[in-house]
């Protein structure tokens, strides 16, 4: 079978605005089928003789994972960077860095502070394909996983699902849903207090880019949740916001994604999301701290976390299946499967 019935071959993976919706289904086509590939226990070569670098800048578990796992079953050998390892940004400038990281590989998956433009900086130096693994303004991977585990547990197209972002909607899980919303002509409304709403340039960026049938917007009136179909949440202050939990938690509080919340869709299948990690228990240490100090940073609750409508671990488990079909299709398009 043909891997892939367009070409992204050598393109690098920055934004989700980058990418048609031929080519976004055409990921998660191939995620589809290199999942069934690895059940089979047929995973293999796909990437064999490929060098990748993971620079990341931020802490992460499944996305690193998911990279590294993914490109080791396929046959590519992987440098991992972690944050404050390395000279990249502070006694060797990103320029520099990144010409030299051309030299020795062939793609280079990021995460860091930046912006989706610092992505593409790199790129643009290293002359190499590079992936955004998180930024402060994007994170595209995250979102080719979420699509494939709603269409594996929705029960309509994607065209027709209505999703719900709660908390934070101007972090960059909710700009990553807006765009990929748009792409897909999908509903997406960010549902959160006034001060946290989307900056307007990302709705313009992607109202410019949207395709037939999107429908975005943001509310802060609960009446939005009517008929959801997925109601979404991230923490409340993401990584380089450490100095702003105490404050989130305060605003953030009544967007909390509990058992009334998803009654409030009306619809008794909604599935309930969230890119994790999760702050739902008092069982980490940042959850545990604030609860000394009388600040409950919980943006689910347990019984929602762990409850029936909750997929978030399938939703964990398809970055794997969706970051080896990006690197697949990025480096190595001539392959079959
Ligand atoms: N969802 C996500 O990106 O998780 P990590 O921070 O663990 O990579
Ligand atoms: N908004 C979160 C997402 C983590 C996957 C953060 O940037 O920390």
């Amino acid at each position: 079978m043909e891997l892939m019935p367009v070409n992204l071959s050598s393109r690098g993976f920055v934004t989700l605005l980058d990418f048609s919706r031929d080519e976004i289904r055409a990921l998660l086509d191939m995620s589809s089928r290199l999942k069934e590939r690895r059940r089979e226990g047929r995973a293999g070569g796909l990437l064999a003789g490929k060098n990748i670098l993971l620079l990341f800048e931020k802490t992460s578990s499944r996305t690193r994972c998911s990279f590294e796992l993914g490109a080791a079953e396929e046959g590519a050998h992987v440098t991992y960077i972690g944050p404050g390892v390395s000279q990249f940004g502070k006694k060797e400038s990103a320029e520099d860095s990144a010409r030299l990281f051309g030299r020795f590989y062939d793609a280079i998956g990021y995460r860091g502070f930046g912006t989706s433009d610092t992505v593409r900086d790199i790129a643009n130096y290293a002359k190499l394909p590079v992936w955004n693994g998180l930024t402060d303004d994007d994170h595209p991977t995250q979102i080719l996983a979420d699509l494939l585990t709603i269409e594996e547990h929705a029960r309509k197209p994607l065209k027709d699902v209505k999703v719900v972002f709660c908390g934070d909607t101007r972090n960059n899980m909710a700009y990553a849903w807006i765009y990929g919303c748009a792409k897909m002509g999908m509903r997406f409304v960010a549902y959160g207090p006034r001060e946290l709403a989307p900056d307007p340039a990302v709705l313009e960026r992607a109202f410019a880019k949207a395709e037939p049938g999107a429908d975005i917007s943001f509310s802060d009136d609960d009446v939005c949740l009517a008929d959801a179909d997925v109601i979404y949440t991230d923490i409340w202050a993401s990584m380089g916001e450490e100095d702003k939990i105490a404050e989130r938690a305060k605003l953030l509080a009544p967007y909390k994604v509990t058992r009334e919340l998803l009654a409030k869709t009306g619809n008794d299948n909604v599935l309930f999301m969230h890119c994790l990690p999760a702050f739902h228990d008092f069982e980490t240490a940042v959850a545990a701290e604030y609860r000394e100090m009388g600040v409950d940073i919980r943006e689910v609750d347990d019984e929602v976390f762990n409850g029936r409508h909750s997929i978030v671990f399938d939703e964990a488990e398809n970055r794997l299946h969706t970051i080896k079909a990006v690197m697949v299709a990025t480096l190595a398009a001539e392959k079959r499967l």
